[in-house]
């Protein structure tokens, strides 16, 4: 929606918050040509060392809010506030320059390149966001070790177990020093002891970063430990308390 468009009593979102979502609303278009709403209405403020845990059905539109808020796609009508900015008002070179320099993505499966090594992967954000070779691969070097992987740098993707790869994957992720991280289902293929070290990466990082987390997660312990739960329920975000949880409420 452009600036115009809202409303005398649109509200702007709080200057603390590093991520806002100002009614959001994102439809697509079925196969037979009617309109399918997913999103209707979405408001949400993230702060910077804040950790945000998405749940919800499937179906939901969890994943296609996390596009939303990460750049990847435009809404049907709303705003997406990344520090105070406007996403809308970004062409598609700018916002693409935003995903690289200030939004981290993990998702369920790794999306590591291949027929690259772990080192290179890390590298590849920073190549994109123009530091020299040099410097990109010093600084993935320190990714690496900060996820626990400085054993495995020359490793492509094939050669690393499924937890390892989505320790690249954060490393990558990370590699700009992004303000928010979006992250869908991260540990969705993972074990559980496996999950638990990611999910302990994840809040140490978070801890040592202080950049703002937006999680989609089915596993509920890793919700619980989010500073809030969010419902994702009919198009809406809606609270949810911890007691909650452990009354099954959350899918
Ligand atoms: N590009 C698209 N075109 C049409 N429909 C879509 C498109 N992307 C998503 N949808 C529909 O939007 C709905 C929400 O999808 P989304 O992937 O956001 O769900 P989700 O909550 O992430 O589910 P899951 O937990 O299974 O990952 C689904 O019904 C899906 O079929
Ligand atoms: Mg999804």
């Amino acid at each position: 929606m452009s600036s115009e468009a809202r409303g005398p009593g649109a509200r702007s979102p709080a200057p603390s918050s590093t991520l806002a979502a100002e009614a959001i609303f994102k439809s697509f278009i079925d196969s037979d040509g009617s309109e399918l709403p997913i999103l209707k209405g979405v408001d949400l403020e993230v702060r910077a060392g804040e950790v945000v845990a998405i749940v919800g059905a499937s179906g939901a539109g969890k994943s296609t809010l996390l596009h939303l808020l990460g750049g990847l796609d435009r809404p049907t009508a709303g705003e997406v506030y990344l520090d105070g900015r406007r996403l809308s008002q970004l062409d598609d070179q700018q916002l693409a320059e935003a995903r690289n320099r200030r939004i981290g993505f993990v998702f369920q499966f790794h999306h590591l390149l291949r027929e690259f090594s772990a080192l290179e992967n890390i590298m590849m954000p920073l190549l994109i966001g123009g530091l020299k070779r040099m410097q990109a691969q010093a600084r993935a070097e320190a990714l690496l070790q900060a996820v626990g992987l400085e054993q495995r740098s020359g490793h492509k993707p094939p050669q690393l177990s499924g937890g390892e790869r989505q320790r690249v994957a954060v490393a990558r992720a990370l590699a700009n020093d992004p303000l928010v991280l979006l992250a869908d289902e991260p540990s969705g293929n993972l074990d559980n002891q496996t999950a638990e070290g990611l999910h302990e990466l994840f809040f140490r990082l978070r801890d040592e970063r202080r950049f703002a987390v937006v999680l989609v997660t089915h596993n509920r312990e890793l919700a619980r430990r989010a500073d809030r739960i969010l419902w994702l329920h009919d198009g809406r975000l809606n609270p949810v308390s911890l007691s909650m949880t452990e009354h099954e409420a959350v899918p």
